[in-house]
């Protein structure tokens, strides 16, 4: 029986490919391996060459482990390591696992490396039995030990390769993800009859994928695979990747690495400002309703550049952290916006929001948005941008979401942000296609913080609800007390407000 090759070079049909359950990563040939002893046996029990039942299970070990790995943590960690790349890449990643010698570890991980996927080599297999009775902590189960070292063998080529690609510049490295991919082809193999984008593939043909020629006019990333078998190791990929490449990362966004989501609560003044900063939140945002409202004006009409600079300017005259949320920029000139941009940065704001929503129910195009985005970090490179897709505002297309986000992460934009979007499934799956924080707001009838968390989000908004909160409560006093009802009354004093005033005039160290 003669098998078929079939290549498939257009981003639709890759997607579709590794969707199909049918087309199972391909196994390279070779002899069944000796148990905990050599590289076959731990291609024959590692996630990445297995599909089905104990594809599940075995992804569920690595995900637990990765569970550990906290992005900043690695990301310093990273940053102190020595030696070549490979090695500091597994070296990392050992050391933050909890494995004892790193460095011994990092070696043997380059030599299984080399094998990993086809051919046979002695002192592969001697790596592999020290390293099953090396890495701890010890378990009881060999399938969870061979997936942790899979864990290793996975980050190490290609974080090293994404490392190199990106060592000569500053480029944002989900450009250098999209236009120098690290991982270039993929290969499955028919475990059953199946039909793909209009071609029919009989059990035991090869599907080979074109990752670079698929991505290329695309802006969505493929080159960490995509659901069901992305690469679960994206956001450590890119950690470690910083790290080794010293990329400066600010305290406000080491905020978005850490353990569960940053919750912003979003500011309208002074006052509530530090109202909030009082109560224990490290960072506020602000609202452009709260502040447009405030001026009797609309929200996204770009009439509020000198009060959005006031409020940031008084600010950044306290010790409160602070991020800026700008509508648009006030203009369609990505200089202007820069312009802006530098002005918040040196009133001491830590980070901008753009929108590509524009007041009149519009949106800007990808490439202007992109252009203000690329603008604004170069004006003002330790500027955090959260940069906003309406599309959901405005009752687009999933795919038409995702396609920006990807935009604007390839222009530079520190992190990206969903208003609107509350379905778990289309939230767990942008958060799969993203690789900077992904930022949704709160919606009281939508996921808790908890599940928002477990969805993959990493910055929580609360927009304008504390705003519209204020001002309902203000009224329904006003109007109870108008009705001769007893008001709900848990007001703070004249003093504390006054108080507030005084008490956070203090400069930011
Ligand atoms: C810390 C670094 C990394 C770790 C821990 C890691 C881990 C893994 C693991 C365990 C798998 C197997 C998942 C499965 O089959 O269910 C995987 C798959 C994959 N990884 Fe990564 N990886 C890392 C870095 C990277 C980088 C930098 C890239 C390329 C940009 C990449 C691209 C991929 C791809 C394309 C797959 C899917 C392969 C396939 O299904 O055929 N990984 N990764």
């Amino acid at each position: 029986m003669t098998y078929s090759t079939h290549v498939f070079d257009r981003f639709a049909d890759v997607r579709v490919v590794l969707a199909d359950p049918a087309l199972a990563p391909q196994l390279p040939a070779g002899d069944r391996g000796k148990v905990g002893a050599s590289v076959a046996w731990l291609r024959e029990t590692v996630a990445r060459f297995s599909f089905g039942e104990d594809h599940r299970r075995r992804r569920a070990m690595v995900a637990a482990d990765l569970a550990k790995l906290e992005p900043a943590t690695l990301r310093r960690l990273a940053m102190s390591s020595d030696g070549e790349v490979q090695l500091r890449v597994v070296s990392t990643l050992a050391a933050a696992l909890g494995i004892p010698e790193p460095d011994a570890v990092a070696e043997a991980i380059t030599v299984i490396a080399e094998t990993y996927f086809g051919g046979n080599d002695a002192a592969a297999d001697e790596r592999v039995a020290w390293l099953v009775s090396h890495v701890e902590p010890r378990e009881a189960d060999l399938e969870v030990t061979a997936n942790r070292i899979g864990l290793l063998v996975q980050a190490c080529t290609a974080t090293a390769a994404l490392v190199e690609a990106a060592s000569d510049s500053d480029t944002p490295l989900a450009r250098i993800l999209h236009e120098s991919p690290p991982v270039s082809d993929m290969r499955r193999i028919a475990i059953r009859a199946t039909r793909v984008a209009g071609r029919d593939i009989r059990e035991g043909d090869v599907v080979l994928l074109d990752l670079v020629t698929a991505q290329r006019g695309h802006p969505e990333l493929l080159t960490f695979g995509a659901p069901q078998r992305i690469c679960p190791g994206r956001a450590q990929a890119v950690a470690v990747a910083e790290g080794l490449l010293e990329r400066p990362r600010t305290a406000f966004a080491d905020l978005h690495h850490q353990t569960s989501p940053l919750l912003l609560p979003n500011a309208w003044d002074h006052a509530s400002a530090v109202a909030l900063v009082a109560q224990g939140f490290p960072v506020i945002a602000t609202t452009s309703l709260g502040v447009a409202a405030a001026m009797g004006v609309s929200d996204g009409a770009a009439e509020t550049m000198e009060a959005t600079l006031m409020l940031a300017r008084r600010l950044g005259q306290s010790s409160i952290m602070f991020t800026i949320d700008a509508e648009g920029g006030f203009s369609d000139d990505p200089m202007e916006v820069a312009e802006l941009a530098r002005k918040l940065h040196d009133a001491g704001a830590v980070g901008i929001n753009l929108e590509d929503g524009r007041g009149d129910g519009t949106l800007s195009s990808v490439e202007q948005h992109a252009a203000k985005i690329s603008a604004v970090k170069a004006a003002a490179p330790s500027l955090f941008v959260n940069a906003r897709t309406d599309t959901y505002w405005l009752m687009r297309q999933w795919d038409e979401t995702a396609q920006r986000l990807a935009a604007y992460e390839q222009a530079g934009a520190d992190g990206v942000f969903v208003p609107a979007l509350s379905d778990p499934d289309q939230i767990a799956a942008l958060s799969a296609t993203v690789i900077t924080p992904l930022n949704i707001l709160y919606s009281p009838t939508g996921p808790t913080i908890a599940e928002l968390a477990a969805l993959g989000v990493r910055r929580v908004s609360l927009g304008s609800l504390l705003y519209r909160s204020a001002v309902t409560g203000a009224v329904n006093i006003a109007t109870a007390i108008r009705d001769g009802k007893s008001p709900e009354l848990a007001a703070l004093s004249y003093a504390e407000i006054q108080g507030l005033a005084d008490g956070a005039t203090k400069p930011r160290t």
